[in-house]
C-alpha cells in the first residue's frame, strides 16, 4: 500500500530542502523574492528536463514559497477546449496551474493558452451558427508552471510565453548524498557517508531512481532486521537485484548488446531498436538513453544510435 505521508515526507517542501541544482535554485530565489515583494505571481515557468529530476517538486515548492495554492494536470488529460476553460476560470489571484508534460497539450487548446498568459484574459466561443456569441472572460494573475521532458516539442508561441525557462540536468553523486540520506533517514535506518556514495552511484543522476533504489535498500534491511546501511552491505544487495555500479539494469543491458552485436559501432534507427526489443520508442527515449548519453556510451547521430568506444566495450563484456 502507498503510504501518502511518506511521499509527502520524501517530497521537500521548501526551497532550502530541495538539493543540488544549484543555479535554478539561487535564480529561483530571487525571481520568487521579487514577485512576492511587488505582490504579483511568479512569472510563468517551464522546467525542462529528464523523468524524476524534481520539476513536480519545485513546482509544488513554488506554490509553498508564494504562500498560495496549486492545481495541477497532465496535459493529455485536457481533450476540450472547455475544459481548460473551466481550469483557468477556477483560479484565484496568484494561484499556480501546473500543467505537466506540457508538450503534449492539444494544439486547438494550447491556442486558448496564449491570450489567458499574456494578457490574463479568454475568449471562448458560445453556441454554433449564426447566434454564436464570443464571451470575454478577464482571468485573475495566475502563474503557470509547465514541465516537459521534450521542449523541443513545445511549439514557439508557447515557448515564448514563458518568462522563466529552466534547464534541469543529472544529479552529481555530492548532489544525490543528502537525498539519500534525508530518505534513508524518513526510511527508518541510518546510511554512512560510504554507503550512500554507492546507491548514489547507481541513482543514474536521478533522485527518483534514488528514492526507488532505497525502498529495495529497506527490504533487505528489513528482513536481516538491519537499521543501518554500510557500504558492503550496498554491494551485496545490487548483486542481488542485478544494478551494476554504474546504475545499468537488465533493459539498459538489452538495448546495448542489441547494438553492440548487430551494428557494432555502425550506427542503427530507433525505430529498429524499438522493435527488435518490444519497448516504446518514447520509453527508450525519456528513460533509457539520457543517462546512457550523459555517461558517453551511446551518441545519438542523424544517422541513428551510435554506440561509442566505452559503450562497444562495456557491451562487449556481457556476450
Ligand atoms: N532535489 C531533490 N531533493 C530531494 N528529493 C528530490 C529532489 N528532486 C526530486 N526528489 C524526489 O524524487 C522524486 C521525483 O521527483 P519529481 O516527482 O518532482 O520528479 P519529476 O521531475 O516531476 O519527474 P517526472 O518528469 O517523471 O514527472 C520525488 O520523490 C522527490 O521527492
Ligand atoms: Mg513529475
Amino acid at each position: 500500500m502507498i503510504d501518502i505521508a511518506e511521499i509527502h515526507s520524501i517530497r521537500p517542501s521548501k526551497l532550502n530542502d530541495f538539493a543540488g541544482q544549484e543555479d535554478i535554485k539561487t535564480n529561483l530565489k530571487i525571481y520568487l523574492e521579487g514577485a512576492k515583494s511587488r505582490g504579483d505571481p511568479l512569472d510563468h515557468t517551464l522546467f525542462n528536463g529528464p523523468p524524476g529530476l524534481g520539476k513536480t517538486t519545485l513546482a509544488k515548492i513554488v506554490a509553498y514559497e508564494m504562500e498560495t495554492e496549486m492545481k495541477m494536470i497532465i496535459a493529455p488529460a485536457i481533450t476540450k477546449v472547455a475544459d481548460l476553460a473551466a481550469i483557468l476560470t477556477s483560479l484565484s489571484k496568484n494561484e499556480v496551474l501546473f500543467i505537466d508534460e506540457i508538450h503534449r497539450l492539444n494544439k486547438s487548446i494550447e491556442e486558448l493558452l496564449y491570450s489567458a498568459l499574456e494578457d490574463y484574459k479568454i475568449d471562448i466561443l458560445i453556441g454554433e451558427g449564426p447566434s454564436a456569441k464570443i464571451l470575454n472572460i478577464n482571468l485573475p494573475k495566475f502563474t503557470l508552471i509547465g514541465a516537459t521532458t521534450r521542449i523541443g516539442l513545445i511549439s514557439k508561441p508557447l515557448r515564448d510565453r514563458f518568462g522563466i525557462i529552466f534547464n534541469m540536468g543529472f544529479y552529481t553523486i555530492d548532489e544525490l548524498k543528502p537525498i539519500i540520506m534525508r530518505t534513508a533517514k524518513i526510511f527508518d535506518f541510518s546510511c554512512d557517508e560510504d554507503a550512500s556514495e554507492e546507491v548514489a552511484m547507481r541513482s543514474r543522476g536521478t533522485p527518483r531512481i534514488a528514492v526507488k533504489l532505497l525502498k529495495r535498500v529497506r527490504d533487505f534491511l528489513s528482513i536481516k532486521k538491519l537499521n543501518f546501511l554500510t557500504k558492503d552491505e550496498v554491494l551485496k544487495i545490487f548483486v542481488a537485484i542485478s544494478i551494476d555500479k554504474f546504475g545499468l539494469e537488465e533493459e539498459d543491458r538489452r538495448y546495448l548488446k542489441f547494438i553492440a552485436v548487430n551494428y557494432g559501432s555502425l550506427p542503427v534507427g530507433i525505430e529498429t531498436i524499438s522493435a527488435a526489443l518490444s519497448m516504446e520508442r518514447d520509453t527508450i527515449e525519456d528513460y533509457i538513453e539520457p543517462y546512457l548519453i550523459s555517461i558517453g556510451i551511446v551518441q545519438r547521430t542523424s544517422r541513428g544510435r551510435v554506440l561509442t568506444e566505452n559503450g562497444l566495450n562495456y557491451a562487449m563484456n556481457l556476450i
